[in-house]
């Protein structure tokens, strides 16, 4: 089993689309009993509510369906219970590593990534934060995240392959 939690700021936005389009893309796949996946925010600004109305609106027009879904906070355990922890942000990445280092555990920090390096034929290190523009931002968010997924994926499917 490979467990990847995905991570930004608020945990309404980014991370909750990443996971949606990552759940779709590994059950078309064939690869739920094989792979999990979750999402968290570094702040608690958003605990306990559903997603942004237009992140789900956005995933919606692309077959993804965000409703189940809660925010929560990065928890310490989740650099030992996920093999891959990955920041939409160099923000949230130097947050996580700050994080990984205090709370996780030896070697904690090297689960942490940026999630954009799983799309380097994009040259973009970051998911821009859409929660202050308008609908379009959902739209390029979503973009770049079904880039990024893939390489992620292919990168899993690598590693584990014999
Ligand atoms: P996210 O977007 O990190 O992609 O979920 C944000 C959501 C809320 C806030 C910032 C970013 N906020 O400041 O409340």
């Amino acid at each position: 089993m490979v467990r990847v939690l995905f991570v930004c700021l608020g945990n309404i936005c980014r991370s909750p689309t990443a996971d949606g389009v990552f759940r779709k893309l590994v059950a078309e796949h064939g690869l739920t009993h094989q792979i999990e996946s979750d999402s968290a925010g570094v702040s608690d600004y958003h605990a306990g509510e559903p997603p942004d109305e237009r992140a789900m609106q956005a995933a919606g027009r692309r077959g993804i369906d965000l409703r189940p879904m809660r925010a929560r906070q990065v928890l310490p355990a989740d650099f030992t219970d996920f093999d891959l922890v990955l920041a939409m942000d160099r923000s949230v990445f130097r947050v996580l590593v700050e994080l990984a280092r205090t709370h996780g555990g030896d070697g904690a920090d090297d689960r942490v990534g940026l999630f954009m390096d799983y799309a380097p034929h994009l040259g973009k290190t970051e998911v821009p934060d859409p929660y202050l523009g308008g609908s379009r931002g959902f739209d390029r968010v979503l973009d770049l995240i079904e880039e990024a997924v893939r390489g992620l994926l292919d990168d899993i499917r690598s590693a584990r392959s014999p």
